[in-house]
């Protein structure tokens, strides 16, 4: 398996670009769905997740291609299969994107239940239960949900808060719904993440009929029909507020290019309370400078726009050297501290308190080898060792490749010392290469 090999101590300097959302783009190509002709997304990473969400679609009768310029072209080509598999959705819960094209676009669909993961139960609940609001049947039956289309009236109201919030993909999958129910369909407590608002956009431009793009009540009135359309997606957000963290936590001179500092308010204004400074360069660059050491601070994560639960363990890694006592309550998903045992291991001083952890800083963690868990926690322990003194290594980088695109060449171009390798790959073609 792939693994990154890091030298930390190395302060980050120069100049990155980060890549499309990985959070608008899933969803977005599940809405290509809904499209009765091509559409073509531009600026989509090309990540793991970004590849299964693809062969999904295949299994859809979607065909999708990459073409030269990066940008991704899809066209429906069959309309009678309505199935996302096991084998596929058990390996990205976000598969689930595409129950409420399939119910809009072609009345029906059956998706195999998505699992938990790592960082808690992962519930879908509200989006079954907003389908339905829509009109729809929903039965779960050996593993898989099967929703039809049924009678939805001329007006319905749909409530998606839950105990943590909005639901974020709930938002979505009742929104890709609504667009072709005929009627009128009010969605409250919608989330307004920049991933749902640029995803409603998108909708809009395949000639969807919603008001309150934004905002916590979406009105939506459906259409006969979606277009193709071409679009580009936002900036990845959480890829962006990543590399700042790296930046700081090495001490660096980093610029974020291509990222919307709009979307990172909550992130930015912790950072400056750690005393790190955070210039905006321009309406898409953002410039920071790691000096003395972070000072501690209180994070809360919460729906958008507060500190998105996604950045919530590169914030812990970069705490965990400051100078005194940090408090990081998780308020999204309470169990979502996977990190903490491994950046125990370099020499953090953290503990939990039920969704609260909390972090005493120290002077410098020391590199050793680590094994990556979740996507976000991984990225965490890639910035930790960048700064730790030593070598660190990360095992199952599979996990990063899932939500960042080559993240060691963007860190090896800003002087980070990393660098991916595969022993036992290494070690085949040497056993090969004495059997030759
Ligand atoms: C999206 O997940 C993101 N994934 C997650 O990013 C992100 O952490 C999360 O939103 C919160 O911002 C994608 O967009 C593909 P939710 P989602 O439904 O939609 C509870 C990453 O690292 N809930 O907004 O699955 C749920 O348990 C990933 O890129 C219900 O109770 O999250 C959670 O506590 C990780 N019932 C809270 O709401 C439901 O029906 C927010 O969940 C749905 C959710």
């Amino acid at each position: 398996m792939d693994r990154f090999e890091i030298l930390g101590g190395v302060p980050l300097r120069g100049e990155v670009t980060v890549g499309g959302a990985k959070n608008a783009a899933l969803p977005m190509l599940a809405a290509t769905l809904l499209a009765e002709g091509p559409c073509r997304l531009v600026g989509v990473p090309d990540l793991r997740d970004i590849r299964t969400m693809l062969r999904i679609l295949e299994q859809l009768g979607v065909e999708a291609t990459r073409r030269d310029d990066g940008s991704i072209e899809t066209r429906v080509v069959d309309t009678e299969p309505v199935q996302a598999p096991y084998e596929l959705v058990k390996t990205m819960r976000a598969s689930i994107c595409v129950l409420g094209p399939l119910l809009g676009a072609r009345g029906r669909a059956e998706v195999s239940f998505p699992g938990g993961c790592v960082i808690g139960p992962r519930p879908i609940d509200l989006h079954l239960a907003g389908l339905e609001r829509l009109g729809a049947t929903v039965e779960v039956e050996a593993g898989y949900i099967h929703v039809r289309e049924g009678d939805a009236g001329e007006f319905r109201e749909i409530y998606l808060g839950g105990p943590f919030g909005p639901t974020v993909t709930g938002t979505f999958n009742v929104l890709a719904a609504a667009v072709r129910t005929p009627g009128t369909t009010v969605i409250q407590s919608a989330a307004c993440e920049p991933e749902v608002v640029d995803v409603a956009r998108f909708l809009v431009a395949m000639g969807a009929d919603i008001e309150g793009i934004g905002s916590p009540t979406l009105i939506v009135r459906g259409v006969e029909r979606l277009s193709g359309t071409t679009y580009r997606v936002i900036p990845d957000r959480i890829e962006a507020g990543t590399l700042l963290c790296a930046g700081a936590m090495t001490y660096g001179d980093v610029t974020v290019r291509g990222c919307d500092p709009a979307t990172l308010t909550a992130p930015l204004a912790i950072l400056e309370r750690m005393g790190v400074a955070v210039e905006r360069v321009d309406a898409e660059a953002l410039r920071v400078r790691g000096g003395s050491r972070p000072q501690p601070v209180d994070i809360v994560t919460l729906p958008y726009p507060g500190f998105p639960t996604d950045l919530q363990a590169q914030f812990m890694a970069l705490l965990s050297v400051a100078e005194g006592n940090s408090f990081v309550t998780e308020k999204i998903y309470p169990e979502r501290f996977i990190n903490v045992a491994e950046l125990q291991r370099m020499g953090a001083r953290i503990r939990k308190e039920g969704p609260t952890a909390i972090v005493s800083g120290v002077d410098a963690l020391s590199g050793c080898h680590v094994m990556a868990s979740d996507l976000r926690a991984s990225a965490a322990l890639v910035v930790a060792g960048l700064a730790a003194r030593g070598e660190t290594i990360v095992e199952r980088v599979y996990h990063i490749d899932r939500g960042y695109e080559r993240i060691e060449e963007k860190l090896s171009a800003l002087g980070g010392r990393i660098r991916r390798t595969n022993p036992e790959r290494a070690a085949a073609e040497v056993a090969g290469a004495s059997l030759t």
